[in-house]
């Protein structure tokens, strides 16, 4: 049977994740306070959320602060609290006009009261957003989501699947990552996504979160569309369509 040429990964992801790092770097560089790296890296997010929007991506996702980073001096974990609940004043009327649905993804239990009212306002203003997902992961690890996962199964007393889990994951209400993107050079997880990323694309630039702008996207978006997507198959099997086999 002749060989079918059509592309087995679509041109474009439909879920990209970010780990938005190197902003203490980009300060540190500038003889800056590491929490201006952290105003910038906002600026950043914004031109980011309508790149991602212009270019038809429906989900993004941020990783904004980790289970770990209370671990931070107190000035610098207060000041990204400050940040955000900031952020939040003056971005969500244009997330709301430009159609973008907000989602906080994370542990709000141990966050301060207002910011939690915050949150809740932000994501409750932008419901109705149908022109993509704007996952902002904060206070956020992959081990609490996994293990809040399980403790909810096990209270309820549901028998523990992949698909039961997958379904009490905070990340539930969206498709597993296409294609992650991590800032600053690392080249590790640091506890993002855990679950979600067995078989997203990875892609690691050396810019720093501040200095990302729409030519390191196009970049890593054209990372991904030269990536064949086998999910455990052979490459002979996700070239062939199904018809043709
Ligand atoms: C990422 O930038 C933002 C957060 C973790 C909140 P960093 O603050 O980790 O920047 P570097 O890695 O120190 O440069
Ligand atoms: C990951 O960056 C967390 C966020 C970007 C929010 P970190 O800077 O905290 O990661 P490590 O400590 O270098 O692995
Ligand atoms: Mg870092």
């Amino acid at each position: 049977m002749a060989k079918a040429t059509r592309a087995p990964t679509p041109v474009e992801p439909v879920h990209v994740a970010i780990v938005m790092d190197g902003n203490g770097r980009w300060a540190k560089r500038r003889f800056l306070p590491r929490v201006a790296g952290h105003r910038q890296g906002v600026d950043a997010l914004r031109r980011c959320i309508h790149a991602c929007a212009e270019r038809g991506i429906g989900v993004l996702s941020v990783f904004a602060f980790s289970s770990e980073n209370w671990r931070r001096p107190r000035d610098e974990v207060s000041g990204l609290m400050d940040l955000l609940a900031k952020a939040l004043a003056r971005e969500v009327p244009d997330l709301q006009r430009n159609g973008v649905r907000l989602r906080f993804v994370g542990e709000r239990a141990n966050l301060a009261e207002s910011l939690r009212v915050r949150l809740l306002q932000a994501e409750q203003t932008t419901e109705a957003g149908q022109r993509m997902t704007l996952n902002v992961c904060f206070n956020y690890g992959g081990r609490w989501d996994i293990a809040q996962a399980a403790a909810k199964l096990a209270a309820t007393g549901v028998a523990v699947t992949e698909d039961a889990l997958g379904r009490a994951m905070a990340l539930a209400h969206v498709p597993d990552p296409d294609l992650l993107i991590r800032t600053g050079g690392e080249q590790r997880i640091s506890n993002f996504m855990l679950w979600q990323c067995a078989y997203t694309e990875l892609f690691f630039t050396p810019c720093l979160w501040p200095d990302f702008d729409e030519a390191t996207l196009d970049e890593a978006l054209a990372f991904y569309a030269t990536r064949e997507r086998r999910f455990g198959k052979t490459s002979e099997q996700v070239e062939t369509p199904v018809s043709a086999r």
